[in-house]
């Protein structure tokens, strides 16, 4: 179990203190880090715990997609489905604030809470200077919302980020201001080139690019700033809160209990919220009409485990 921490680390981008940002994130650490938009709060984007502690960090009272932070287009394409789109907007706007959404390979290896069960995966380029070294050196996809805790303005200097979290994660790295201030603009190409989200690249820059005029989202399909209702939802009814089982069902549970799987048998909340999209998906495979699961505390990642849960509960 990694936090609360005691003492966030304050490093600058000297080439010591980039070598320990890129070590705590290879263990599985937080490091929020400037991007040029906004501060990120960086994790191991294949890492399910490092990822299930970002929401613990941030206090999130649901599980959001995360953006996936890489390199450049030919990383992306490890992740991403490419098209010609894709490839055309990442030649103009990457490195920049732009993040595309576009399908998940089968073969790409992430965490499935940073996609939050979808079979879609949101990547950017960005181009901040201590970024683009961050992801040199750490070779691998990052996982980044921004840096405040759930609900608070969005952090462009490290002092806004060590006003919300500090003691709450590992370290976070200064480069100073961000020159865009603002997140990136959230383009769907799962479908119709889609604006998921205004940001710092202009709609009408994009349309240029594309010579076409890109789709606003349904009303619906998004359900609130950066969320996003269509999750993942299995096929088979399900049960919350189950303190028996029937006859029957196939069974999630949590700390020590008898059941086909466990989110934790220790009852540790970062492992449940880790293990969480994995156990809905393999239930899902097993033959059965419905899913029962054990009750989940509702204190911290409680919260937000619980909140998916009663979404895949509902009546649909
Ligand atoms: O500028 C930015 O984009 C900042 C900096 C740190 O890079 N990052 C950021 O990340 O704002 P984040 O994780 O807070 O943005 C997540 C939002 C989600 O709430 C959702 O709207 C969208 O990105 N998103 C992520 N994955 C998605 C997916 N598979 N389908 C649709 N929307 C997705
Ligand atoms: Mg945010």
């Amino acid at each position: 179990m990694q936090g609360p921490y005691s003492v966030t680390e304050r490093l600058k981008p000297t080439s010591a203190h980039m070598l320990r940002a890129t070590d705590l994130l290879k263990s599985g650490s937080l490091v929020a880090f400037p991007t040029e938009t906004v501060y990120g709060l960086g994790a191991d984007a294949r890492n399910g715990r490092a990822v299930a502690e970002i929401y613990a960090a941030k206090g999130r009272p649901s599980f959001n997609p995360l953006i996936v932070h890489v390199a450049n287009s030919d990383a992306a394409q490890i992740y991403g489905v490419w098209n010609e789109t894709a490839q055309r907007l990442a030649d103009t706007f990457w490195p920049g604030p732009l993040s595309m959404v576009l399908p998940l390979r089968a073969d790409a290896g992430l965490s499935e809470l940073v996609t939050a069960g979808l079979n879609s995966v949101a990547l950017r380029v960005p181009a901040g200077k201590v970024a683009q070294e961050l992801m040199q050196r750490f070779e691998g996809p990052i996982a980044a919302p921004s840096a405040n805790p759930s609900g608070r303005i969005s952090p462009t200097t490290a002092a806004h980020v060590l006003a919300g979290l500090d003691g709450k994660i590992s370290a976070v790295l200064d480069g100073g201001a961000c020159s865009v201030g603002l997140e990136s603009t959230i383009i769907g190409l799962t479908g119709a080139p889609t604006l998921l989200r205004a940001g710092g690249v202009a709609r009408e820059d994009i349309e240029h690019v594309l010579g076409t005029s890109l789709k606003s989202a349904q009303s619906g399909e998004i359900t609130a700033p950066g969320q996003i209702a269509s999750h993942y939802a299995p096929k088979a009814r399900v049960r919350l809160n189950a303190s028996r089982w029937e006859l029957g069902e196939k069974t999630l549970g949590f700390g020590p209990m008898e059941c086909d799987l466990n989110l934790s048998e220790t009852g540790d909340l970062v492992e449940a919220a880790a293990s969480l999209f994995g156990c809905l998906h393999k239930l899902d495979e097993m033959t059965g009409t419905q899913i029962a699961v054990a009750p989940i505390p509702k204190s911290g990642l409680g919260a937000a485990i619980n909140d998916r849960l009663n979404r895949a509960a509902a009546p649909r």
